[in-house]
């Protein structure tokens, strides 16, 4: 679903580029917005890219009695989704993700970037139980090396997960090719692909630095 030569399966890649997050994600990148606007366009994102990325869970049939008479409906089929945030930006994608599945679990996995290496270091996970039965959505706004969503959607793999899909705001030809390399079945959704990296494997032209701005620490 993109126009870039990137060099692996881009079947399992999809850009969520509908005209409504084309615009909120220009307002989202520009230096000038407030920490306060940008956590808000961070959820309406989500919710956007989420719906999109949700749209083929399975459904069964389910009774349903309107005022009139009876029917046959459907709902959502199986076990609650699961959420999994990246701390600390990705917390800033969860409450749109959990508009739209409001019962949904959330699970943790606390990775940050050494800042010579780049390498992800974890310090902290914890999942919801049963996760082989559930459909997992990792979510972080930067896709930059790739090195934190690899070892995340690993630590999904190590405890069962079977069904991951990947949402991130702003991507990198490198990012994507190196997470769709790592693992044969992760889903990836990005909102924009990115020219570059640059050599502190900051994203460019990108929208800086994503934890900071979501929580205004810088
Ligand atoms: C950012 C971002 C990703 C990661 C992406 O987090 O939110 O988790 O970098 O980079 P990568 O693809 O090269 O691994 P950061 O490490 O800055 O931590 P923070 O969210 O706590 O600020
Ligand atoms: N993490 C960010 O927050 N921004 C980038 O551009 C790269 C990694």
């Amino acid at each position: 679903m993109t126009n870039l030569q990137l060099d692996c399966d881009t079947s399992r890649l999809t850009v969520v580029d509908h005209p409504l997050v084309q615009h909120k994600m220009s307002v989202l990148r520009d230096k000038s917005t407030s920490t306060k606007d940008f956590r808000q366009l961070v959820t309406e994102l989500s919710i956007l890219e989420g719906y999109e990325a949700l749209r083929d869970l399975p459904l069964e049939d389910v009774e349903v009695e309107t005022p009139l008479e009876k029917m046959v409906g459907k709902r959502i089929a199986g076990k609650k989704l699961a959420i999994i945030p990246i701390l600390r930006a990705g917390l800033g994608m969860v409450d749109g993700i959990l508009s739209l599945a409001p019962s949904a679990r959330v699970g943790h996995v606390g990775l940050y970037r050494d800042p010579v290496t780049h390498e992800p270091v974890e310090y902290y996970h914890k999942f919801p139980p049963y996760l082989d039965a559930r459909t997992c959505i990792v979510v972080d706004p930067m896709l930059a090396t790739g090195g934190s969503l690899v070892a995340a959607v690993q630590f999904l793999r190590e405890a069962g997960a079977k069904d991951i899909r990947a949402l991130t705001l702003v991507s990198c030809p490198e990012g994507i090719k190196t997470v769709l390399d790592s693992d044969p079945n992760v889903r990836l959704y990005t909102c924009a692909i990115d020219r570059q990296l640059n050599e502190r494997a900051y994203i460019l032209p990108g929208l800086g630095d994503a934890g900071d701005r979501v929580y205004g620490t810088r």
